[in-house]
């Protein structure tokens, strides 16, 4: 095997990314030094984490807030900072992150939140996992009496628990007598209605502290990307306007810090595409394109099961008939769909609930058309996004692979 004269250019090649890495997903500032225009969000946060510091177990903490305004990274920072302040302190805390998307359902849940308390304890004699889910919550209680320190358990994306109950199980332990003190729970969604379809307890308890965490503005994404782009770029590797555009662009996209840096890394690309080596503001132009596309995707991706059918059904209804729908043709297409993946069903009025979160996150559009008066205001819906993309990125996912046999 050899090496081909066409790869020759993998070598010779001058780039313009010093580090890419520092603008792909996933990568956040190593210490909440680094972290810019946070510092109130900080403050409060820290605040309600505090009894850590003597050794209590604070009281649960509730974050929500649009995509990309830096939930996870606050997250994970402040907890972290924290626990290494409480340990200097003399007092030790765990913390365990859960990607609620890798755990959804309730045994594989409790069973990896076990799997990291036994790794917690060095020469624990007895280490059992279990299989059902009330031997796996048993074995919880057990593993949390002797965990001599607060436990903090992060549910990143908590929405996508399938169910939320297991929430009001884990922190009514103590209540229940089943152990001597309490776990202190983050839950952290950017799904608006997540909330408020909960039970009320479940409400009460993941919500002791609420804290919203706002859009960015423009200015304030422009100094975000700049200390990226610092560490990112070689020197005067792009036109001054670049960090403005791809901030501007950002903040119409409600603020959304991960969309900003998407912007920036994809000129960045193109003008190595062009064999340039300055950004310049086509580049940013045409990586605008794209990435609406990949947004999109991860919008649809990321979309609660619920919604996703609901989606679906529109889909796939306006694929048939060609015109704008109405609610109810949505929600008795709705209704088949949900029979052929098992799902259980939601009210036509939760139905329109979530057309207009959709329509709100730019996925469908709602045209609302007057009958006069007596008839009052209807709603005509149609997808907005690309139909082929939405249905492709839906039948990936698992639940809706009945679906796909289906039809
Ligand atoms: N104030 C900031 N300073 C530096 N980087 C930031 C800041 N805010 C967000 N970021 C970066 O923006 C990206 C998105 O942040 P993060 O993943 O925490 O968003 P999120 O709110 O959890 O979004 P989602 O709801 O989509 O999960 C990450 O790379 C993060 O490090
Ligand atoms: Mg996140």
């Amino acid at each position: 095997m050899v090496i081909s004269n066409k790869l020759s250019k993998l070598y010779s090649k001058q780039t313009i990314f010093r580090d890419k890495d520092y603008l792909k997903k996933g990568h956040h500032p190593s210490s909440l030094d680094e972290v810019l225009h946070r510092d109130h969000i900080i403050d409060i946060y820290t605040n309600c984490l505090r009894d850590v510091m003597t050794g209590s177990v604070p009281d649960n903490v509730f974050v929500y807030g649009t995509y990309g305004t830096g939930k996870t990274m606050l997250t994970r920072l402040i907890t972290s900072e924290i626990a290494l302040a409480a340990e200097i302190e003399g007092h030790k805390v765990l913390v365990i992150y859960i990607f609620c998307e890798s755990y959804s359902a309730p045994s594989p849940l409790l069973r990896y939140i076990n799997q990291e308390l036994v790794n917690s304890i060095p020469d624990l004699k007895n280490k059992m996992v279990g299989t059902s889910i009330s031997r796996n919550l048993e074995y919880f209680c057990e593993l949390v009496n002797l965990i001599p320190m607060p436990i903090i358990l992060i549910f990143d994306e908590i929405d996508k628990l399938s169910n939320p109950d297991i929430i009001n199980q884990l922190s009514r332990i103590k209540e229940c007598g089943f152990t001597q003190s309490n776990i202190c729970i983050i839950g952290i969604t950017n799904d608006t209605i997540f909330y408020d379809n909960l039970d009320g307890r479940t409400k009460s308890i993941i919500g002791q502290n609420e804290l919203f965490i706002p859009p960015y503005n423009a200015e304030e994404l422009a100094d975000i990307l700049q200390a990226r782009a610092n560490l990112a770029f070689e020197d005067k590797a792009y036109e001054e306007v670049v960090i403005p555009l791809c901030a501007a662009f950002g903040a119409q996209e409600n603020g959304d810090a991960r969309k900003a840096m998407d912007l920036l890394r994809l000129s960045g690309e193109n003008a190595e595409l062009r064999e340039s080596l300055k950004i310049c503001e086509q580049d940013v132009r045409i990586a605008k394109g794209k990435v609406e596309i990949n947004r999109q995707v991860e919008i649809i991706q990321k979309l609660p099961t619920q919604t996703k059918a609901v989606l679906f059904a529109c889909t796939h209804r306006h694929g048939i008939t060609g015109s704008d729908l109405e609610t109810t043709e949505i929600y008795s297409s709705y209704l088949n769909i949900a029979e052929v993946i098992s799902l259980d069903t939601v009210t036509l009025r939760r139905v329109g609930d979530y057309i207009s979160e959709l329509a709100s996150i730019g996925i469908l559009s709602i045209n609302k058309i007057s009958r006069g008066r007596k008839r009052g205001v209807v709603n005509f819906v149609k997808p907005i996004t690309d139909t082929y993309i939405i249905k492709q990125v839906i039948l990936q996912d698992i639940r809706f692979e009945e679906l796909q046999r289906r039809l």
